[in-house]
Protein backbone atom coordinates (compact mmCIF):
# COMPACT_ATOMS: atom_id res chain seq x y z
CA UNK A 1 0.00 0.00 0.00
CA UNK A 2 1.62 3.47 -0.74
CA UNK A 3 1.85 6.13 2.20
CA UNK A 4 -1.22 8.17 0.94
CA UNK A 5 -3.21 5.71 0.89
CA UNK A 6 -2.02 4.56 4.52
CA UNK A 7 -2.32 7.84 6.21
CA UNK A 8 -5.66 8.35 4.75
CA UNK A 9 -7.09 5.16 5.89
CA UNK A 10 -5.14 5.75 9.40
CA UNK A 11 -6.69 9.36 9.45
CA UNK A 12 -10.26 7.86 8.70
CA UNK A 13 -10.19 5.69 11.45
CA UNK A 14 -9.32 8.27 14.00
CA UNK A 15 -12.27 10.27 13.00
CA UNK A 16 -14.51 7.61 13.08
CA UNK A 17 -13.63 6.64 16.52
CA UNK A 18 -13.65 10.94 17.38
CA UNK A 19 -16.52 11.49 16.38
CA UNK A 20 -18.94 7.98 15.75
CA UNK A 21 -22.08 9.41 15.85
CA UNK A 22 -21.37 12.57 12.93
CA UNK A 23 -22.51 11.93 9.30
CA UNK A 24 -21.12 13.24 6.10
CA UNK A 25 -17.40 12.76 6.98
CA UNK A 26 -14.94 11.97 4.06
CA UNK A 27 -13.71 8.02 3.52
CA UNK A 28 -10.43 6.96 3.34
CA UNK A 29 -10.59 7.79 -0.64
CA UNK A 30 -11.66 10.61 -0.12
CA UNK A 31 -9.25 11.50 2.08
CA UNK A 32 -6.77 10.61 0.13
CA UNK A 33 -7.77 12.79 -2.58
CA UNK A 34 -7.38 15.85 -0.76
CA UNK A 35 -4.31 15.21 0.97
CA UNK A 36 -1.61 17.46 -0.50
CA UNK A 37 2.60 17.68 -0.80
CA UNK A 38 2.90 21.12 1.30
CA UNK A 39 5.38 23.19 -0.62
CA UNK A 40 7.35 23.97 1.64
CA UNK A 41 8.93 20.77 3.17
CA UNK A 42 9.09 22.32 6.75
CA UNK A 43 5.91 21.68 6.89
CA UNK A 44 5.57 18.45 6.26
CA UNK A 45 5.56 15.18 3.72
CA UNK A 46 1.89 15.58 3.51
CA UNK A 47 -1.17 17.67 4.84
CA UNK A 48 -4.82 17.37 5.26
CA UNK A 49 -7.29 19.88 5.16
CA UNK A 50 -9.49 20.28 7.46
CA UNK A 51 -11.87 22.39 6.37
CA UNK A 52 -14.07 19.29 4.61
CA UNK A 53 -14.86 18.90 8.27
CA UNK A 54 -16.14 21.91 8.90
CA UNK A 55 -19.01 21.82 7.62
CA UNK A 56 -20.26 18.03 9.16
CA UNK A 57 -18.52 18.99 12.79
CA UNK A 58 -19.82 22.32 12.80
CA UNK A 59 -16.26 23.62 14.05
CA UNK A 60 -13.51 25.43 13.04
CA UNK A 61 -10.59 24.03 10.93
CA UNK A 62 -7.98 24.93 13.39
CA UNK A 63 -9.89 23.26 16.67
CA UNK A 64 -10.04 20.17 13.80
CA UNK A 65 -7.08 19.80 12.88
CA UNK A 66 -6.13 19.91 16.96
CA UNK A 67 -8.26 17.47 17.78
CA UNK A 68 -7.22 15.13 15.15
CA UNK A 69 -3.63 15.74 16.03
CA UNK A 70 -4.08 15.07 19.36
CA UNK A 71 -6.08 11.48 19.16
CA UNK A 72 -3.21 10.48 16.11
CA UNK A 73 -1.35 7.25 17.71
CA UNK A 74 0.38 6.23 14.70
CA UNK A 75 3.87 7.28 15.38
CA UNK A 76 5.80 4.33 13.64
CA UNK A 77 4.02 5.75 10.20
CA UNK A 78 4.21 9.27 10.59
CA UNK A 79 4.19 12.20 13.18
CA UNK A 80 2.01 15.16 13.35
CA UNK A 81 1.23 18.72 13.52
CA UNK A 82 -1.34 21.02 13.64
CA UNK A 83 -0.57 24.14 11.56
CA UNK A 84 -3.61 26.62 10.27
CA UNK A 85 -6.45 24.41 9.73
CA UNK A 86 -4.39 21.58 7.81
CA UNK A 87 -3.12 18.13 9.82
CA UNK A 88 0.84 18.22 9.00
CA UNK A 89 2.64 14.95 8.56
CA UNK A 90 6.05 13.88 8.86
CA UNK A 91 6.70 10.56 7.59
CA UNK A 92 9.12 8.51 9.85
CA UNK A 93 11.37 8.03 7.65
CA UNK A 94 13.46 5.26 8.57
CA UNK A 95 9.82 2.96 8.72
CA UNK A 96 8.98 4.30 5.37
CA UNK A 97 12.74 3.50 3.86
CA UNK A 98 12.11 -0.05 5.57
CA UNK A 99 9.23 -1.30 4.47
CA UNK A 100 9.67 -0.54 0.78
CA UNK A 101 12.72 -1.87 0.57
CA UNK A 102 11.48 -4.82 2.14
CA UNK A 103 8.84 -5.17 -0.09
CA UNK A 104 11.20 -4.79 -2.90
CA UNK A 105 13.38 -7.73 -1.62
CA UNK A 106 9.90 -9.66 -1.34
CA UNK A 107 8.82 -9.12 -4.66
CA UNK A 108 12.19 -8.68 -6.82
CA UNK A 109 11.53 -8.46 -10.51
CA UNK A 110 8.14 -8.60 -9.93
CA UNK A 111 7.60 -5.58 -8.02
CA UNK A 112 4.68 -3.65 -9.60
CA UNK A 113 3.36 -6.68 -11.24
CA UNK A 114 0.00 -8.38 -9.80
CA UNK A 115 -2.42 -10.80 -10.62
CA UNK A 116 -5.71 -9.06 -10.70
CA UNK A 117 -5.56 -9.79 -14.07
CA UNK A 118 -5.74 -13.78 -13.92
CA UNK A 119 -8.61 -15.53 -16.22
CA UNK A 120 -9.02 -12.20 -18.25
CA UNK A 121 -8.20 -11.70 -22.16
CA UNK A 122 -7.43 -8.37 -23.25
CA UNK A 123 -6.96 -8.70 -27.34
CA UNK A 124 -4.77 -6.01 -28.58
CA UNK A 125 -5.22 -4.73 -32.30
CA UNK A 126 -2.22 -2.82 -33.03
CA UNK A 127 0.67 -2.04 -36.02
CA UNK A 128 -2.19 -3.55 -38.78
CA UNK A 129 -0.56 -3.05 -41.46
CA UNK A 130 -1.47 -2.75 -45.33
CA UNK A 131 0.00 -5.02 -47.54
CA UNK A 132 2.09 -4.14 -50.44
CA UNK A 133 2.44 -0.69 -48.36
CA UNK A 134 5.36 0.84 -46.73
CA UNK A 135 6.07 0.77 -43.18
CA UNK A 136 6.47 4.01 -42.29
CA UNK A 137 7.03 6.44 -39.19
CA UNK A 138 3.06 6.87 -39.24
CA UNK A 139 2.80 3.22 -37.93
CA UNK A 140 5.53 3.78 -35.17
CA UNK A 141 2.70 4.22 -32.76
CA UNK A 142 0.34 2.45 -32.97
CA UNK A 143 2.52 -0.67 -33.09
CA UNK A 144 4.90 0.65 -29.55
CA UNK A 145 1.64 1.54 -27.78
CA UNK A 146 -0.10 -1.69 -28.75
CA UNK A 147 2.86 -3.36 -27.63
CA UNK A 148 3.84 -1.52 -24.57
CA UNK A 149 0.00 -1.70 -23.56
CA UNK A 150 0.49 -5.93 -24.12
CA UNK A 151 3.21 -6.17 -22.11
CA UNK A 152 1.45 -4.23 -19.22
CA UNK A 153 -1.29 -6.33 -19.07
CA UNK A 154 0.55 -8.75 -19.09
CA UNK A 155 2.69 -8.20 -15.84
CA UNK A 156 -0.82 -7.37 -14.39
CA UNK A 157 -1.63 -10.58 -15.17
CA UNK A 158 -4.23 -10.54 -18.13
CA UNK A 159 -3.81 -12.93 -20.49
CA UNK A 160 -3.16 -11.08 -24.19
CA UNK A 161 -3.35 -12.21 -27.74
CA UNK A 162 -1.65 -9.18 -29.91
CA UNK A 163 -3.59 -9.13 -33.48
CA UNK A 164 -1.61 -7.88 -36.77
CA UNK A 165 -4.97 -7.09 -38.23
CA UNK A 166 -3.15 -7.02 -41.81
CA UNK A 167 -5.03 -4.08 -44.38
CA UNK A 168 -4.84 -7.52 -47.63
CA UNK A 169 -8.16 -7.14 -49.18
CA UNK A 170 -9.34 -4.84 -51.39
CA UNK A 171 -9.46 -4.00 -55.10
CA UNK A 172 -6.19 -2.35 -54.95
CA UNK A 173 -4.24 -5.79 -54.88
CA UNK A 174 -6.25 -6.57 -58.18
CA UNK A 175 -4.24 -3.52 -60.00
CA UNK A 176 -1.26 -4.65 -57.89
CA UNK A 177 -1.37 -8.13 -59.71
CA UNK A 178 -2.63 -6.52 -62.98
CA UNK A 179 0.66 -4.32 -62.96
CA UNK A 180 3.00 -7.00 -61.92
CA UNK A 181 1.81 -9.32 -64.79
CA UNK A 182 2.31 -6.58 -67.54
CA UNK A 183 5.30 -4.81 -65.83
CA UNK A 184 7.07 -6.86 -63.09
CA UNK A 185 9.57 -9.42 -62.31
CA UNK A 186 9.56 -12.19 -60.18
CA UNK A 187 13.45 -11.40 -59.26
CA UNK A 188 12.86 -7.70 -58.72
CA UNK A 189 9.90 -8.00 -56.11
CA UNK A 190 11.81 -10.21 -54.17
CA UNK A 191 15.42 -8.27 -54.48
CA UNK A 192 13.54 -4.90 -53.40
CA UNK A 193 9.86 -6.59 -51.57
CA UNK A 194 7.60 -3.53 -50.71
CA UNK A 195 9.29 -0.87 -53.02
CA UNK A 196 9.22 -2.60 -56.08
CA UNK A 197 5.64 -3.03 -55.23
CA UNK A 198 5.03 0.40 -54.42
CA UNK A 199 6.54 1.41 -57.47
CA UNK A 200 4.38 -0.95 -59.47
CA UNK A 201 0.93 0.38 -57.92
CA UNK A 202 2.24 3.92 -58.96
CA UNK A 203 3.40 2.78 -62.66
CA UNK A 204 -0.28 1.13 -62.58
CA UNK A 205 -1.76 4.52 -61.76
CA UNK A 206 0.19 6.57 -64.26
CA UNK A 207 -0.50 4.25 -66.91
CA UNK A 208 -4.39 4.03 -65.79
CA UNK A 209 -4.53 7.65 -66.56
CA UNK A 210 -3.85 7.24 -70.04
CA UNK A 211 -5.62 4.04 -70.51
CA UNK A 212 -8.52 3.69 -68.48
CA UNK A 213 -9.57 -0.16 -69.31
CA UNK A 214 -6.44 -1.02 -67.02
CA UNK A 215 -9.21 -0.40 -64.09
CA UNK A 216 -11.56 -2.88 -66.07
CA UNK A 217 -8.22 -5.42 -65.73
CA UNK A 218 -7.29 -4.76 -62.23
CA UNK A 219 -10.96 -5.33 -61.43
CA UNK A 220 -10.88 -8.29 -63.20
CA UNK A 221 -7.88 -9.46 -61.08
CA UNK A 222 -9.97 -8.72 -58.03
CA UNK A 223 -12.45 -10.73 -58.90
CA UNK A 224 -10.15 -13.90 -59.58
CA UNK A 225 -8.87 -13.38 -56.31
CA UNK A 226 -12.87 -12.89 -54.74
CA UNK A 227 -13.01 -16.42 -56.57
CA UNK A 228 -10.02 -18.44 -55.63
CA UNK A 229 -7.91 -18.56 -59.20
CA UNK A 230 -5.26 -20.32 -58.74
CA UNK A 231 -2.76 -17.91 -60.55
CA UNK A 232 -4.29 -14.86 -58.52
CA UNK A 233 -4.04 -16.25 -55.12
CA UNK A 234 -0.60 -17.61 -55.59
CA UNK A 235 0.85 -13.93 -56.32
CA UNK A 236 -1.55 -12.60 -53.91
CA UNK A 237 -0.07 -14.80 -51.24
CA UNK A 238 3.08 -14.05 -52.68
CA UNK A 239 2.72 -10.55 -52.11
CA UNK A 240 1.68 -10.68 -48.74
CA UNK A 241 4.70 -12.69 -47.60
CA UNK A 242 7.00 -10.34 -49.05
CA UNK A 243 5.42 -7.44 -47.26
CA UNK A 244 5.46 -9.85 -43.75
CA UNK A 245 9.34 -10.57 -44.45
CA UNK A 246 9.91 -7.02 -44.96
CA UNK A 247 7.80 -6.15 -42.09
CA UNK A 248 9.52 -8.77 -39.97
CA UNK A 249 12.73 -6.65 -40.37
CA UNK A 250 11.24 -3.65 -38.43
CA UNK A 251 9.44 -5.82 -36.38
CA UNK A 252 12.71 -7.12 -35.13
CA UNK A 253 14.39 -4.60 -34.54
CA UNK A 254 11.36 -2.74 -32.17
CA UNK A 255 11.50 -6.24 -30.23
CA UNK A 256 7.73 -6.42 -31.28
CA UNK A 257 5.61 -9.57 -31.67
CA UNK A 258 1.86 -10.86 -32.52
CA UNK A 259 0.04 -13.39 -31.76
CA UNK A 260 -2.05 -13.61 -34.43
CA UNK A 261 -2.09 -12.23 -38.32
CA UNK A 262 -5.43 -12.59 -39.30
CA UNK A 263 -6.07 -10.01 -41.12
CA UNK A 264 -9.17 -8.38 -43.55
CA UNK A 265 -8.92 -11.37 -45.64
CA UNK A 266 -9.16 -13.65 -43.17
CA UNK A 267 -12.84 -12.81 -42.56
CA UNK A 268 -13.59 -13.31 -46.26
CA UNK A 269 -16.01 -16.69 -45.17
CA UNK A 270 -17.16 -15.23 -41.95
CA UNK A 271 -19.25 -12.01 -42.79
CA UNK A 272 -22.06 -13.73 -45.02
CA UNK A 273 -23.32 -14.68 -41.72
CA UNK A 274 -22.99 -11.36 -39.96
CA UNK A 275 -24.61 -9.63 -42.96
CA UNK A 276 -27.59 -12.28 -42.30
CA UNK A 277 -27.60 -11.69 -39.15
CA UNK A 278 -28.04 -8.04 -39.49
CA UNK A 279 -30.58 -8.91 -42.08
CA UNK A 280 -32.51 -11.40 -39.18
CA UNK A 281 -32.32 -8.31 -36.29
CA UNK A 282 -34.07 -5.94 -39.23
CA UNK A 283 -30.67 -3.42 -38.56
CA UNK A 284 -30.08 -3.31 -42.57
CA UNK A 285 -31.02 -0.66 -44.92
CA UNK A 286 -30.97 -0.37 -48.32
CA UNK A 287 -29.72 3.20 -49.21
CA UNK A 288 -29.04 4.10 -52.77
CA UNK A 289 -28.60 0.68 -53.86
CA UNK A 290 -26.26 -0.10 -51.34
CA UNK A 291 -27.15 -1.55 -47.47
CA UNK A 292 -26.19 0.24 -44.30
CA UNK A 293 -27.26 0.10 -40.52
CA UNK A 294 -29.09 3.48 -39.94
CA UNK A 295 -27.35 4.99 -36.92
CA UNK A 296 -29.16 8.71 -37.27
CA UNK A 297 -30.81 8.11 -33.98
CA UNK A 298 -26.88 8.18 -32.49
CA UNK A 299 -25.44 11.36 -34.70
CA UNK A 300 -23.81 9.59 -36.91
CA UNK A 301 -23.60 8.81 -40.79
CA UNK A 302 -25.48 5.62 -41.38
CA UNK A 303 -22.47 2.59 -41.18
CA UNK A 304 -21.75 1.17 -45.07
CA UNK A 305 -22.16 -2.81 -44.98
CA UNK A 306 -22.82 -3.64 -48.72
CA UNK A 307 -21.66 -2.06 -51.52
CA UNK A 308 -23.97 -1.73 -54.30
CA UNK A 309 -22.25 -4.54 -56.24
CA UNK A 310 -22.50 -6.97 -52.93
CA UNK A 311 -18.99 -5.91 -51.94
CA UNK A 312 -18.08 -5.74 -48.09
CA UNK A 313 -16.11 -3.05 -46.30
CA UNK A 314 -13.95 -2.33 -44.14
CA UNK A 315 -16.46 -1.95 -41.54
CA UNK A 316 -17.90 -5.38 -42.39
CA UNK A 317 -14.85 -6.65 -41.61
CA UNK A 318 -14.29 -5.10 -38.69
CA UNK A 319 -17.98 -6.54 -37.55
CA UNK A 320 -17.13 -9.97 -38.58
CA UNK A 321 -13.53 -9.93 -36.45
CA UNK A 322 -14.81 -8.44 -33.11
CA UNK A 323 -17.37 -11.23 -33.27
CA UNK A 324 -14.99 -13.88 -34.30
CA UNK A 325 -12.40 -12.27 -31.40
CA UNK A 326 -15.57 -12.45 -28.77
CA UNK A 327 -16.24 -16.18 -29.83
CA UNK A 328 -12.30 -17.25 -30.08
CA UNK A 329 -10.74 -15.49 -26.80
CA UNK A 330 -14.06 -14.51 -24.72
CA UNK A 331 -12.09 -10.79 -24.25
CA UNK A 332 -12.47 -8.88 -21.66
CA UNK A 333 -11.41 -5.90 -23.31
CA UNK A 334 -10.89 -5.44 -27.12
CA UNK A 335 -8.20 -2.34 -27.73
CA UNK A 336 -7.85 -0.72 -31.18
CA UNK A 337 -4.57 0.89 -31.27
CA UNK A 338 -5.72 3.22 -34.23
CA UNK A 339 -4.88 6.96 -35.07
CA UNK A 340 -7.56 9.08 -33.84
CA UNK A 341 -8.89 9.52 -37.51
CA UNK A 342 -10.44 6.57 -37.41
CA UNK A 343 -12.87 7.64 -34.57
CA UNK A 344 -15.89 7.94 -36.47
CA UNK A 345 -15.34 4.45 -38.05
CA UNK A 346 -14.60 2.82 -34.47
CA UNK A 347 -17.97 4.46 -33.23
CA UNK A 348 -20.25 3.44 -35.73
CA UNK A 349 -18.49 -0.38 -35.57
CA UNK A 350 -19.44 -0.57 -31.68
CA UNK A 351 -22.17 1.02 -32.23
CA UNK A 352 -23.30 -1.31 -34.84
CA UNK A 353 -22.27 -4.45 -32.39
CA UNK A 354 -24.55 -2.62 -29.67
CA UNK A 355 -27.89 -2.51 -31.83
CA UNK A 356 -26.84 -6.37 -32.80
CA UNK A 357 -27.40 -6.94 -28.68
CA UNK A 358 -24.00 -7.78 -28.15
CA UNK A 359 -23.39 -6.69 -24.60
CA UNK A 360 -19.50 -7.03 -25.49
CA UNK A 361 -19.73 -3.80 -27.49
CA UNK A 362 -18.79 -1.63 -23.84
CA UNK A 363 -15.13 -3.61 -23.88
CA UNK A 364 -14.33 -2.58 -27.46
CA UNK A 365 -12.14 0.38 -26.82
CA UNK A 366 -10.64 2.51 -29.56
CA UNK A 367 -7.16 3.39 -28.25
CA UNK A 368 -6.47 6.67 -30.39
CA UNK A 369 -3.10 8.61 -30.82
CA UNK A 370 -2.17 11.76 -32.94
CA UNK A 371 0.48 12.52 -35.50
CA UNK A 372 4.01 12.19 -35.53
CA UNK A 373 5.89 14.99 -37.53
CA UNK A 374 9.71 14.83 -38.02
CA UNK A 375 11.84 17.74 -37.65
CA UNK A 376 8.69 20.16 -37.63
CA UNK A 377 7.29 19.10 -40.77
CA UNK A 378 4.33 17.43 -41.27
CA UNK A 379 4.87 13.81 -43.17
CA UNK A 380 2.53 12.62 -45.86
CA UNK A 381 2.91 9.51 -48.40
CA UNK A 382 1.39 12.78 -51.00
CA UNK A 383 4.29 15.39 -50.20
CA UNK A 384 6.94 12.61 -50.53
CA UNK A 385 8.15 13.21 -47.34
CA UNK A 386 7.62 10.17 -45.60
CA UNK A 387 9.99 8.68 -43.61
CA UNK A 388 10.37 4.79 -43.58
CA UNK A 389 10.60 3.31 -40.05
CA UNK A 390 13.23 0.95 -41.53
CA UNK A 391 15.56 4.30 -42.37
CA UNK A 392 14.34 5.89 -38.99
CA UNK A 393 15.83 3.05 -36.24
CA UNK A 394 19.01 2.58 -38.52
CA UNK A 395 20.00 5.87 -38.49
CA UNK A 396 18.69 6.23 -35.02
CA UNK A 397 21.71 3.56 -34.39
CA UNK A 398 24.71 5.38 -36.00
CA UNK A 399 23.48 8.43 -34.68
CA UNK A 400 23.67 6.84 -31.32
CA UNK A 401 26.78 4.84 -32.30
CA UNK A 402 28.45 8.60 -33.12
CA UNK A 403 27.74 9.93 -29.22
CA UNK A 404 28.91 6.26 -27.61
CA UNK A 405 32.25 6.80 -29.40
CA UNK A 406 32.54 10.12 -28.13
CA UNK A 407 31.27 9.60 -24.80
CA UNK A 408 32.56 6.37 -24.10
CA UNK A 409 35.45 5.09 -26.44
CA UNK A 410 36.78 2.69 -24.13
CA UNK A 411 32.78 0.78 -24.09
CA UNK A 412 33.46 -3.25 -25.38
CA UNK A 413 30.27 -3.63 -27.04
CA UNK A 414 29.82 -0.55 -28.58
CA UNK A 415 27.57 -2.16 -31.35
CA UNK A 416 25.03 -3.84 -29.36
CA UNK A 417 24.61 -0.70 -26.87
CA UNK A 418 24.56 2.06 -29.84
CA UNK A 419 21.37 -0.59 -30.64
CA UNK A 420 19.82 -0.67 -28.19
CA UNK A 421 20.05 3.24 -27.46
CA UNK A 422 19.36 4.10 -30.65
CA UNK A 423 15.85 2.26 -30.99
CA UNK A 424 15.38 3.23 -26.95
CA UNK A 425 16.15 6.98 -28.15
CA UNK A 426 13.36 6.41 -31.24
CA UNK A 427 10.53 4.66 -28.29
CA UNK A 428 10.74 6.76 -25.88
CA UNK A 429 9.77 9.81 -27.97
CA UNK A 430 7.03 7.92 -29.09
CA UNK A 431 6.18 7.26 -25.61
CA UNK A 432 7.11 10.32 -23.78
CA UNK A 433 3.84 11.92 -24.30
CA UNK A 434 -0.06 11.59 -23.65
CA UNK A 435 -1.16 9.42 -26.23
CA UNK A 436 -3.57 11.81 -28.18
CA UNK A 437 -1.16 14.03 -28.23
CA UNK A 438 0.79 15.00 -31.92
CA UNK A 439 4.29 14.09 -31.38
CA UNK A 440 6.94 15.99 -33.01
CA UNK A 441 10.43 14.17 -33.77
CA UNK A 442 13.55 15.96 -32.96
CA UNK A 443 17.06 14.28 -33.87
CA UNK A 444 18.93 16.55 -30.83
CA UNK A 445 15.85 16.12 -28.66
CA UNK A 446 15.40 12.02 -29.04
CA UNK A 447 19.46 11.63 -28.41
CA UNK A 448 19.92 14.06 -25.75
CA UNK A 449 21.53 11.88 -23.03
CA UNK A 450 21.34 14.68 -20.85
CA UNK A 451 17.61 15.88 -21.34
CA UNK A 452 14.12 13.63 -20.83
CA UNK A 453 15.02 10.99 -23.21
CA UNK A 454 15.63 7.24 -23.79
CA UNK A 455 19.05 7.02 -23.74
CA UNK A 456 19.26 9.55 -20.49
CA UNK A 457 17.27 6.73 -18.29
CA UNK A 458 19.30 3.88 -19.96
CA UNK A 459 22.64 5.92 -19.00
CA UNK A 460 20.98 6.06 -15.54
CA UNK A 461 20.04 2.44 -15.25
CA UNK A 462 23.68 1.63 -16.50
CA UNK A 463 25.05 4.10 -13.68
CA UNK A 464 22.98 2.08 -11.00
CA UNK A 465 24.85 -1.13 -12.33
CA UNK A 466 28.37 0.56 -12.61
CA UNK A 467 27.83 2.03 -8.73
CA UNK A 468 26.67 -1.97 -7.81
CA UNK A 469 29.62 -3.31 -9.06
CA UNK A 470 32.04 -1.38 -7.63
CA UNK A 471 30.08 -2.24 -4.11
CA UNK A 472 32.14 -4.30 -1.66
CA UNK A 473 30.41 -7.56 -0.48
CA UNK A 474 27.81 -6.65 1.74
CA UNK A 475 25.38 -9.68 1.27
CA UNK A 476 25.65 -10.28 5.44
CA UNK A 477 25.62 -6.75 6.57
CA UNK A 478 21.80 -6.00 7.93
CA UNK A 479 21.07 -2.48 6.26
CA UNK A 480 20.47 0.25 8.34
CA UNK A 481 17.78 2.37 7.00
CA UNK A 482 18.08 5.42 9.14
CA UNK A 483 20.97 6.06 6.47
CA UNK A 484 18.08 6.90 3.96
CA UNK A 485 16.39 9.19 5.59
CA UNK A 486 17.59 12.72 4.00
CA UNK A 487 15.39 14.31 1.79
CA UNK A 488 17.09 13.19 -1.67
CA UNK A 489 16.51 9.27 -0.87
CA UNK A 490 13.01 9.96 0.33
CA UNK A 491 12.18 11.78 -2.92
CA UNK A 492 13.50 8.86 -4.67
CA UNK A 493 11.29 6.21 -2.32
CA UNK A 494 8.48 7.92 -2.67
CA UNK A 495 8.32 7.53 -6.32
CA UNK A 496 9.34 4.29 -6.18
CA UNK A 497 6.56 3.14 -3.86
CA UNK A 498 3.99 4.55 -6.34
CA UNK A 499 5.24 2.64 -8.78
CA UNK A 500 2.89 -0.42 -8.63
CA UNK A 501 0.15 2.53 -9.00
CA UNK A 502 1.43 3.67 -11.86
CA UNK A 503 1.16 0.61 -13.83
CA UNK A 504 -2.13 0.29 -12.98
CA UNK A 505 -3.17 3.68 -13.87
CA UNK A 506 -1.28 3.27 -17.28
CA UNK A 507 -3.15 0.14 -17.98
CA UNK A 508 -6.59 1.86 -16.64
CA UNK A 509 -6.01 4.72 -19.23
CA UNK A 510 -4.35 3.04 -21.76
CA UNK A 511 -1.72 5.71 -21.66
CA UNK A 512 2.08 3.98 -21.91
CA UNK A 513 3.29 7.60 -21.32
CA UNK A 514 2.48 7.29 -17.63
CA UNK A 515 5.21 4.64 -17.01
CA UNK A 516 7.61 6.86 -19.32
CA UNK A 517 6.63 10.01 -16.97
CA UNK A 518 7.51 7.38 -14.32
CA UNK A 519 10.82 6.11 -15.17
CA UNK A 520 12.36 9.37 -15.90
CA UNK A 521 11.23 11.07 -13.14
CA UNK A 522 13.07 8.06 -10.73
CA UNK A 523 16.04 8.43 -13.21
CA UNK A 524 15.92 12.25 -12.40
CA UNK A 525 15.27 11.47 -8.70
CA UNK A 526 18.30 8.53 -8.51
CA UNK A 527 20.82 11.38 -10.15
CA UNK A 528 20.04 14.13 -7.73
CA UNK A 529 20.69 11.44 -4.78
CA UNK A 530 24.20 10.11 -6.79
CA UNK A 531 25.36 13.72 -6.99
CA UNK A 532 24.49 14.37 -2.88
CA UNK A 533 25.39 11.03 -1.26
CA UNK A 534 28.87 9.17 -1.43
CA UNK A 535 26.58 5.59 -1.86
CA UNK A 536 29.95 3.61 -0.71
CA UNK A 537 31.03 5.51 2.24
CA UNK A 538 30.61 5.01 5.52
CA UNK A 539 29.45 2.42 8.01
CA UNK A 540 28.78 -1.12 6.16
CA UNK A 541 25.13 -0.86 7.63
CA UNK A 542 24.67 2.76 6.14
CA UNK A 543 26.22 1.46 2.78
CA UNK A 544 24.14 -1.13 2.48
CA UNK A 545 21.55 0.94 2.98
CA UNK A 546 22.14 2.72 -0.06
CA UNK A 547 23.51 0.06 -2.08
CA UNK A 548 19.94 -1.60 -1.38
CA UNK A 549 18.55 1.69 -2.44
CA UNK A 550 20.61 1.91 -5.85
CA UNK A 551 19.54 -1.56 -6.44
CA UNK A 552 16.35 -0.49 -6.06
CA UNK A 553 16.30 1.97 -8.18
CA UNK A 554 18.08 -0.19 -11.10
CA UNK A 555 15.25 -2.61 -10.75
CA UNK A 556 12.62 -0.34 -11.09
CA UNK A 557 13.88 1.68 -14.03
CA UNK A 558 14.60 -1.47 -15.68
CA UNK A 559 11.14 -2.67 -15.05
CA UNK A 560 9.71 0.42 -16.40
CA UNK A 561 11.71 0.76 -19.57
CA UNK A 562 10.79 -3.04 -20.02
CA UNK A 563 7.33 -2.07 -20.36
CA UNK A 564 7.34 0.66 -22.64
CA UNK A 565 9.14 -1.78 -25.17
CA UNK A 566 13.13 -0.54 -24.27
CA UNK A 567 15.87 -2.56 -23.36
CA UNK A 568 18.10 -1.56 -20.54
CA UNK A 569 21.79 -2.19 -21.14
CA UNK A 570 23.92 -2.07 -18.67
CA UNK A 571 27.41 0.00 -19.76
CA UNK A 572 26.66 2.69 -21.92
N1 LIG B 1 -4.94 -1.29 -41.74
C1 LIG B 1 -5.62 -0.17 -41.17
C2 LIG B 1 -4.92 1.12 -41.57
O1 LIG B 1 -3.74 1.11 -41.86
C3 LIG B 1 -5.70 -0.22 -39.68
C4 LIG B 1 -6.48 -1.38 -39.14
C5 LIG B 1 -6.84 -1.19 -37.71
N2 LIG B 1 -7.54 -2.29 -37.14
C6 LIG B 1 -8.82 -2.59 -37.38
N3 LIG B 1 -9.34 -3.64 -36.83
N4 LIG B 1 -9.57 -1.82 -38.15
O2 LIG B 1 -5.54 2.16 -41.56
Amino acid sequence: MDMMTKIAELTAENMKALWPETEGLPAADEIRGLLAVPPDPALGDYAFPCFRLAKPLRSAPPKIAEALCGAWQHEETASVQPVNGYMNFFLNRANFAAEIMDELTEKGDRFGASDEGNGKTVCLDYSSINICKRFHIGHLSTTMIGHSLKRIFDFLGYTTVGINHLGDWGTQFGKMICAYKKWGSKEEVEKNGIDAMSALYVRFHQEAEKDPSLEDEGRAWFKKIEDNDPEAMEIFRWFKEVTLRDAARVYDKLGVTFDSYAGESFYNDKMEPVVQELRDKGLLVESQGAWVVDLSEDNMPPCLILKSDGATIYATRDLAAAIYRQNTYHFWKCLYVVAYQQDLHFRQVFRVLEKMGYSWAKDCVHVAFGMVSFEGEALSTRKGNMILLDDLLDQAVVKAREIIEEKSPGLENKDEVARQVGIGAVIYTDLSNNRIKDIDFHWDRALNFDGESGPYVQYTHARCCSVLRKAPDISGVAPDWNALTDDEAQALLRLISRFPDVIRDAADKYEPSMVTRAVTDIAQAFNKYYYEHRILDGEPAQAAARVALTDAARRVIKTGLYLIGIEAPERM
